[in-house]
């Protein structure tokens, strides 16, 4: 069976329904919730060739809302599961994760024109980004901070040792009971962002912001065609001042930083948050030729033969064989970063570099099947099997 037809399969497979809720979990074994960026990215698949699955998943991603807006990482789905993020809010997570949803609706509308489906989700997705806008940034400064690592989706990364007190050799175990120690603090401060930022883990993050400036341009449109004038002004108002921030206090040396602190302490562990920005256009073009060929092209950095490492291997925490007992963010390739790194390539009408990240991404599938992740060097497979990130590949077609 070819590549495109396993991805397929295997997201009918993990697809489930629950109380009428139609949602895909991102592997059988070890991830049988919903993920709100893997919700996301299986609606951007879905949308090639089974538009309404796509918009199925999204109405179901939004449907747990909490009342202030926020839309949790992970909902259960299933009475009564005690999870490492349960609090208060029955059912799910008290975190988010990257904010993908409106990218996400846009991009289902524009394979397949459905109006009245993003008129049905729209109030929903504005309520979710002045979320962020409004409570995600308590000092004004147009930077959205994220409480937990995992609300980046890169729960274990380097990128985080700083503000995580984590040694560059930390292993799975001692990693996860760091985390479970943030959450009893982010439960003492009740997920709240003015009460935890001064305390605990608060980051200005590279990745997540850049996610949200090319979101907020994607709600500009859906609020555009749906002619809600001022939902439309407040997205690309928000998208510029968010883009001009970063450029203010994360862009040094050619590169950005992730930043944490009340002080936006640059956090200087090269990582793949150095191409995040190209997804929502933030390089000038002669700055992402230049991220391009030092970074991204940099066999001693960042290119390895199989994949692009999310952390440099210059890094003194960065292993490329991951851990033998969970996924890593602190070195292996993962499709979803190959894909943000696809579509920023493309965005700056780097084809050819494209082309490779797709060819890379297959081989990897051929060679180690549907994995959470994947050694760079040798391109073991590593984490979750059946893992659907590998899907990705079917919407890695233009270039
Ligand atoms: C892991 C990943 C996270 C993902 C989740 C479910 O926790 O780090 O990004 O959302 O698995 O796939």
């Amino acid at each position: 069976m070819d590549i495109f037809t396993q991805a397929k399969k295997l997201l009918e497979q993990n697809r489930r329904i629950t109380d009428g809720h139609q949602y895909t979990v991102p592997s059988e074994e070890h991830y049988p919730y919903q993920w709100l960026w893997d919700s996301c990215f299986h609606a951007i698949i879905l949308a090639q060739f089974d538009p309404e699955a796509a918009r199925e998943e999204l109405r179901s991603i939004l449907s747990r809302q909490l009342p202030s807006g926020m839309v949790p990482h992970i909902i259960y789905w299933k009475p009564g599961i005690l999870h490492l993020f349960d609090w208060g809010v029955e059912g799910t997570s008290s975190l988010t994760q990257p904010p993908m949803p409106a990218y996400a609706a846009w991009e289902i509308h524009r394979r397949n024109p459905d109006v009245a489906f993003l008129e049905s989700i729209y109030l929903a997705l504005l309520a979710y980004y002045r979320f962020l806008i409004e409570k995600r940034d308590p000092q004004d400064h147009h930077l959205i901070g994220i409480v937990n690592p995992d609300e980046s989706g890169e729960d274990n990364s380097s990128r985080f040792d700083g503000p995580m007190s984590a040694a560059p050799d930390i292993t799975y175990k001692e990693h996860l009971a760091l985390r479970e120690k943030l959450i009893g603090e982010n439960t003492a401060c009740k997920f709240d962002a003015e009460l935890c930022m001064r305390d605990y883990f608060w980051v200005k993050d590279v990745p997540f912001n850049s996610i949200l400036v090319e979101n907020l341009r994607a709600l500009a449109h859906i609020a555009s065609l749906l002619k809600h004038g001022d939902g439309e002004r407040f997205a690309n108002l928000h998208a510029d001042l968010i883009a001009d921030a970063m450029r203010e206090r994360l862009f040094e040396d050619g590169v950005y930083w992730s930043a944490s602190g009340l002080d936006y302490t640059k956090l200087k562990i090269a990582t793949w948050a150095h191409f995040a920005p190209m997804f929502a256009g933030l390089y000038s073009e002669e700055e992402a030729d230049r991220v391009v060929r030092t970074h991204l092209l940099n066999p001693d950095t960042f290119y390895g033969t199989f994949g692009i490492r999310t952390v440099s291997k210059r890094e003194e925490a960065y292993r490329a064989d991951g851990y033998a007992d969970g996924f890593s963010w602190r070195g292996p390739a993962w499709m979803a970063v190959h894909w943000f790194i696809y579509r920023g390539l493309l965005r700056y009408g780097r084809k050819a570099e494209a082309a490779d990240i797709r060819e890379k991404s297959l081989a990897l599938l051929r060679r180690s099947g549907f994995r959470e992740c994947f050694n760079p060097d040798t391109g073991e497979g590593q984490g979750a099997r059946g893992f659907t990130w590998g899907a990705l590949v079917l919407d890695m077609n233009e270039a």
